[in-house]
C-alpha cells in the first residue's frame, strides 16, 4: 500500500512517518531528508537544492522528480511507500501517477499556521536517520542527543523564524492546491482521502492515522 502524507511544514509528517513505517513495514520517501543528505554530501543536486531550501522555496520540480525516480528504480518495496513531502506540486503529482506507484490513501495532517512557528523553532533532528525531536513536545532522553545512536542532534538551517514564514507562504501557494486535487481523485476512484487533526498530541495523531490505515 502506497500512502501520501500531506500537510504544512511542521505538521508532523516526519514524526508520524517514522512510526507508520515501523508499524506497517513501509519504506519512507522523504524528499526533504534526501535533499539534506545530498547537501551534506555536497553532491550536484545538494548544491543546487541548498539555495532554494535556505530561502524556504520549493526546489524545481524536475530535480525532485528525477531524484524520486532514481530512488524508486534503485529498489523495491514489498509493503509499499510512505511519501512524506512529495508530491508538493501538481506537476510532481502527475509525474508520480505515471510512475507505477498507485496511491491507496492520502492523509492530510491539518495544523493551523499559528501552531507551526513554536513547533518548528523547538525542533531538533538526527540528520542520518531523519528522526525528529522537539525540546518540549518530544524531548530526547538525553538533551541534544539521538535516543538510538547517541549522536548529536542538529537544528535545520531553514528552521529560522523568517524562513518558516516563507515556507508556510509557499505551502499555501504551491502545495495546498493538492488537497483539492486528491479529494477530487478520491471522489472518482478507489483512492481514500482522510483529514486528521494534527494539533492533537503526537500519540493521538498517530492513533488516528493508524485507524485510517487499518
Ligand atoms: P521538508 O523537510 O519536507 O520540510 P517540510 O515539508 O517543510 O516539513 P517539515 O520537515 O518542516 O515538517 P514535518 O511536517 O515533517 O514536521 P515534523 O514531524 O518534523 O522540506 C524542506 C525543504 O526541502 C522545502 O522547504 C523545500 O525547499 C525542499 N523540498 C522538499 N521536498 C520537496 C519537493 N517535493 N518539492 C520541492 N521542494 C522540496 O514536526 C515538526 C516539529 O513538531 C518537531 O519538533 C516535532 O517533534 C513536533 N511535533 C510533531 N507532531 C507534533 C504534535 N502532534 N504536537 C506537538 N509537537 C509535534
Amino acid at each position: 500500500m502506497n500512502i501520501i502524507l500531506l500537510g504544512p511544514p511542521g505538521a508532523g509528517k516526519g514524526t508520524q512517518s517514522t512510526v507508520i513505517c515501523e508499524h506497517l513495514g513501509l519504506i519512507a520517501i522523504s524528499t526533504g531528508n534526501m535533499l539534506r543528505s545530498a547537501i551534506e554530501k555536497k553532491s550536484k543536486i545538494g548544491l543546487e537544492a541548498k539555495s532554494y531550501m535556505d530561502k524556504g522555496e520549493l526546489v524545481p520540480d524536475q530535480v525532485i522528480i528525477d531524484m524520486v525516480n532514481i530512488f524508486i528504480k534503485s529498489g523495491s518495496s514489498n509493503q509499499g511507500y510512505l511519501l512524506d513531502g512529495f508530491p508538493r506540486t501538481e506537476v510532481q503529482a502527475q509525474a508520480l501517477a505515471t510512475n507505477n506507484v498507485a496511491i491507496a490513501k492520502v492523509i492530510e495532517i491539518s495544523v493551523p499556521d499559528e501552531n507551526i512557528i513554536s513547533r518548528i523553532s523547538g525542533r531538533m533532528m538526527h540528520l542520518e536517520s531523519g528522526r525528529v525531536y522537539h525540546k518540549i513536545f518530544n524531548a530526547p532522553k538525553v538533551a541534544g542527543k539521538d535516543d538510538l545512536t547517541g549522536d548529536d542532534l542538529m537544528q535545520r538551517e531553514d528552521d529560522k523564524e523568517g524562513v518558516i514564514r516563507d515556507r508556510l507562504a509557499f505551502y499555501h501557494r504551491q502545495t495546498s492546491p493538492l488537497l483539492a486535487y486528491y479529494k477530487n481523485i478520491a471522489s472518482n476512484s478507489s483512492l481514500q482521502y482522510y483529514r486528521v487533526d494534527g494539533s492533537a498530541s503526537i500519540i493521538e495523531v498517530n492513533r488516528e492515522i493508524l485507524s485510517c490505515l487499518a
